[in-house]
């Protein structure tokens, strides 16, 4: 089904890693808020979300609420498991309590650095869903991926892994991210990234039902700035960007934000 008759919400969404205390995200999340006013930003059109580190979360979800701004919110990452003896891992229960919209699960570098598996992030994403958050599934090839089998192989199978325990019809996203274009300054082109992210989605039709295929959100991440932001949005199967530096200057994502008044979007 064609994006617009399939009605998907665009969503641009700020990976903040590890950046911004809770102090700085309140001075940041006023400018962010007063920067998309300013410029008549219609949150109707475009989901504005930020992902800040724990920490931050619940200074956010306060300013959010009393001054009412629009912008949606979730974490970087959730625990598989709800409660028990697992020092330092956060429970859905406790982001969903948070009011947390979303969570990022399978990000590369949680992948990378902590060594998460596919089914530990399909675990995690199970949890996600069964606290009532939205998981925000990420995939993505290497390099080394790319060159020995392709742009699509590897994410068609870490997506495949995370989605068996997740119940059909869930509502879930997907960010496509390569890992070679994140931090690089070098995205993947628009036409690779509608390739894999056409893939994704058959992916997501054959575990979850073609309906949650047409409604759900693929986004794009690496490299995203607001000079090729267009360029993607254009594209049939991407439904938005996840960004991470570019997300933490606000003049460049609130133009990230307004894509769609870029020129032939
Ligand atoms: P950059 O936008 O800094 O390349 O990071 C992308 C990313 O990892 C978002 O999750």
């Amino acid at each position: 089904m064609a994006k617009l008759e399939a009605e998907r919400k665009p969503l641009i969404a700020g990976n903040w890693k590890l950046n911004l205390d809770h102090l700085q995200s309140i001075a940041f999340v006023q400018k962010l808020a007063w920067s998309l006013k300013d410029a008549r930003f219609d949150f109707s059109k475009v989901e504005v979300a930020i992902f800040p580190p724990f920490t931050d979360l619940r200074s956010v979800q306060s300013l959010i609420a009393a001054d009412k701004f629009e912008l949606t919110f979730g974490a970087q990452d959730v625990s598989a498991h709800d409660s028990g003896a697992f020092t330092g891992e956060i429970s859905g229960q406790f982001l969903s309590a948070l009011d947390c919209r979303y969570v990022i699960v399978g990000h590369s570098e949680r992948r990378s650095f902590h060594f998460e598996s596919n089914d530990l992030v399909g675990l995690k994403a199970s949890a996600a869903i069964r606290n009532g958050l939205i998981p925000v599934i990420c995939v993505g090839e290497t390099a080394e991926d790319l060159e020995t089998r392709g742009a699509s192989a590897v994410p068609v199978e870490q997506l495949d892994t995370a989605l068996a325990e997740v119940p059909s019809g869930s509502e879930i996203v997907v960010a496509y991210e390569p890992v070679w274009a994140i931090g690089s300054g070098q995205a993947a082109s628009p036409e690779q990234a509608e390739t894999v992210a056409g893939l994704l989605r058959e992916v997501i039709a054959s575990r979850l039902g073609s309906d949650c295929a047409n409604a759900t959100r693929i986004l794009y991440g690496g490299s995203v700035k607001s000079g090729n932001i267009a360029s993607f949005m254009r594209e049939e199967n991407i439904d938005g960007a996840l960004v991470g530096g570019a997300s933490l200057i606000i003049d460049e994502f609130v133009k990230i934000a307004r894509f769609q008044n870029h020129v032939g979007v």
